[in-house]
């Protein structure tokens, strides 16, 4: 199978910090990919590269056929390749609904030239409006769409980050810690979500998780990073069983 994204010797240095070195991986379509390793690893630089947040010092990246190496992070996200923050990145004045609506594409409404004429976006807003209201349903959020996003539990809040991100019509989602401050039977659910999202729409997932024991239920493959290098990839099995990797992880 052809891959959807292809790392090939990515680097990234900050000042004499190497951050990234020669980072080589692929992911398959519809695979759902753990993205590990210890902090100040390199796992957010690395999606910060892949996703034209930072520019790469050396190497190359290929996304669903596109050399993205060194395209800007508006024309990778057009091409579908979208991400979250591991910072909150919510709006928090702004209600679910309108935090939903922000990353969709090409808003005629946006565009100098149609702003003027508001029959030409009012149509266009109102179906973006209906689409952003059934994601909102899918993770449970549907009620409150009204609320301002600082009303939102912490679950509630990472679910709309993620719906968020589903509004920019993605074909493969980064999420960096999309767990993170949640309860464990929430954390779940989280995942629960995104595998249903795998599913439903054929998605592909890189995902940043620091809790291996709900990450290991749902991803095909799993990536390790160590001090800015790739360490190990494997199946989950495989990676529970590296020696290296459970010297990192649990001083074995
Ligand atoms: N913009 C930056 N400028 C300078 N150094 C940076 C910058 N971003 C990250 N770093 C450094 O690069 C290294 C990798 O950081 P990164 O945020 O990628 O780690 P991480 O694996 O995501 O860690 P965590 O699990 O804590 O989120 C760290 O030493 C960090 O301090
Ligand atoms: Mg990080």
């Amino acid at each position: 199978m052809t891959d959807l994204l292809t790392l090939d010797k990515v680097s990234k240095s900050f000042e004499s910090l190497l951050a990234v070195n020669e980072v080589s991986l692929s992911v398959q379509p519809g695979q759902i990919a753990g993205l590990i390793g210890p902090n100040g690893s390199g796992k957010s630089t690395l999606l910060n590269l892949i996703s034209g947040v930072l520019p790469l010092d050396g190497g190359r990246i290929t996304f669903d056929g596109h050399d993205i190496t060194r395209r800007s992070a508006d024309e990778i996200f057009q091409w579908g390749l979208v991400r979250s923050f591991q910072d909150p990145s919510l709006f928090f004045r702004m209600t679910v609904l309108d935090n939903a609506l922000l990353p969709v594409k090409r808003q005629a409404g946006e565009s100098p030239a149609h702003a003027p004429l508001h029959r030409r976006w009012t149509p266009q807003e109102s179906s973006l409006a209906a689409a952003a209201g059934k994601t909102l349903d899918e993770l449970q959020l549907g009620q409150h769409y009204k609320v301002r996003a600082s009303d939102l539990s912490g679950g509630q809040m990472k679910l709309l980050e993620l719906g968020r991100s589903l509004m920019g019509e993605p074909k493969l989602l980064l999420l960096d810690e999309p767990t993170a401050g949640v309860a464990p039977k929430l954390a779940y659910t989280i995942f629960e979500e995104i595998e249903r999202l795998r599913q439903s729409l054929g998605l592909t997932f890189v995902i940043i998780e620091h809790r291996l024991e709900i990450l290991f239920d749902f991803v095909d493959t799993v990536f390790v990073m160590h001090a800015g290098s790739l360490l190990a990839h494997g199946t989950p099995a495989e990676i529970s069983a590296n020696a290296r990797v459970r010297e990192i992880y649990f001083g074995d």
